[in-house]
């Protein structure tokens, strides 16, 4: 079995009881045909020594930012990296990270490598139920970090309850999947919109709606992690994932020359964002006096960038729209479908709990004109965009057999 053949792994190995499986997970991913740096902080040393991780590993183990300053270690690591894991992954290893605090050679790596990063944390159940911890966990995934979630069994000093490292079973099943997920829209060009438009009405107010940008973003992270170029034109200010090129727009015509010019050449566009259906015809340039009474606002219909883009489609092009329902969810979403000539729509019923505007979490169904739907239930906005480019690689591959 080589199924991680020539993929150069950086494992980083944090001060925890667990930090022996360590040895057995470097163990593994060799036999699995990896090349496995191996990276220690200086507690993991009071766990296990540097010797043993040296004797398994492809190379002896990095401990330190200074022990040979001209190759800048930790840049060196994170850049030839295919993937960083950090198992065990202790409570102090996720703070750090999660703030970005390069306090040591391990995070230090983290922070300044591009690769996917799958941590494993691994501490007492009182710690990992701890909000901090979750908090902490909560935004490296908001980040597109890769979580394998501890077991619940015995811990150190005879306790049971979650927080045990996770078997090395599952940690290799997890690098595998991330590996093979980062190469899946390889050389594809992606076009993602994200957050809701503001029409203005005078020089201060706008009209607008309560997207985030939460589902977008997630979106073009999880596509540039799969190997995508993204183009990402977002009205909203969020951290921009490595390696995406922002537009910033505000308005839905804004939106619609941003889309136009950068759909000439995408083989994909994802409409995440809630565009405005309508706009005030006129938009005074003072800001209207609360003195001279309750304006008069006259509407007009915004263009419909999706629509726009359906009508005139490049042969091999994928769209999909997202459709923001509040009943009869599927069939509403399936009209969207057909009347703007889409490939995928993602359907969510932005009036259940914890659904669509402003959540962490969605759930949704994807609809497709010749495929059974797929539901995601109710899941972290990373996992709906994982379940949504799945879908844009089967309808690519139909697309590419039947050419
Ligand atoms: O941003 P978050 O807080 O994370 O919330 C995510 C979300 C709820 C905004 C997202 O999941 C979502 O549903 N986005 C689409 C919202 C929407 O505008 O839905 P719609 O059913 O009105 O529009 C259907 C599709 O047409 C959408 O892809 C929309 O981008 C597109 N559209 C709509 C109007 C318009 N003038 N031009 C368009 O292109």
């Amino acid at each position: 079995m080589s199924q991680l053949a020539s993929r150069r792994i950086v494992l980083g190995v944090s001060g925890g009881i667990a930090a022996y499986k360590s040895v057995d997970l470097c163990r593994r991913l060799i036999e699995l045909g990896a090349h496995v740096v191996p990276v220690m902080t200086d507690d993991a040393h009071r766990f296990i020594g540097p010797v043993t991780l040296s004797a398994l590993a492809s190379e002896p183990v990095h401990t330190s930012l200074w022990d040979d300053a001209s190759v800048i270690p930790h840049t060196k690591l994170g850049q030839t990296a295919d993937i960083v894991v950090v198992a065990p992954a202790t409570a102090r290893v996720l703070s750090a990270y999660a703030t970005g605090s390069s306090e040591d050679l391990l995070t230090a790596t983290l922070i300044a490598t591009r690769a996917p990063v799958v941590v494993c944390p691994a501490m007492h159940t009182e710690m990992w139920e701890h909000a901090a911890v979750q908090e902490n966990i909560k935004t490296l995934r908001r980040r597109g970090v890769h979580v394998v979630e501890p077991e619940i069994g015995k811990l150190a000093g005879g306790d049971v309850g979650a927080g045990r490292l996770a078997s090395t079973d599952s940690i290799c099943a997890e690098i595998i999947r991330v590996l093979e997920l980062s190469h899946d829209l390889a050389g594809i060009d992606i076009v993602v919109t994200a957050g809701g438009t503001r029409e203005p009405i005078d020089a201060v107010r706008v009209i607008s709606n309560r997207s985030s940008g939460k589902q977008g973003y997630a979106v073009a992270t999880v596509a540039a992690q799969r190997g995508a170029r993204v183009t990402l034109i977002t009205t909203v200010d969020r951290a921009v994932p490595a390696g995406v090129l922002e537009i910033q727009v505000e308005t839905a015509q804004q939106m619609k020359d941003a889309v136009d010019a950068a759909a000439v050449s995408a083989d994909v566009v994802i409409m995440a964002a809630a565009v405005a259906d309508f706009r005030p015809v006129i938009c005074a340039d003072q800001k209207l006096k609360k003195a001279d009474g309750i304006p008069n606002i006259v509407l007009e219909s915004t263009p419909d960038i999706l629509a726009g883009l359906g009508q005139r489609k490049p042969v091999g092009q994928i769209l999909v729209g997202f459709a923001a329902e509040t009943d009869s969810l599927v069939a509403h979403a399936k009209a969207k479908l057909t009347s703007k000539c889409l490939d995928l729509i993602v359907a969510n019923d932005v009036s259940a709990p914890g659904v669509g505007f402003g959540h962490d979490t969605n759930a949704v169904v994807i609809l497709s004109p010749n495929a059974p739907p797929i539901s995601v239930a109710l899941a972290d906005k990373h996992t709906v965009a994982h379940a949504l480019l799945d879908s844009v690689v089967k309808v690519r591959r139909q697309k590419q057999e039947t050419k």
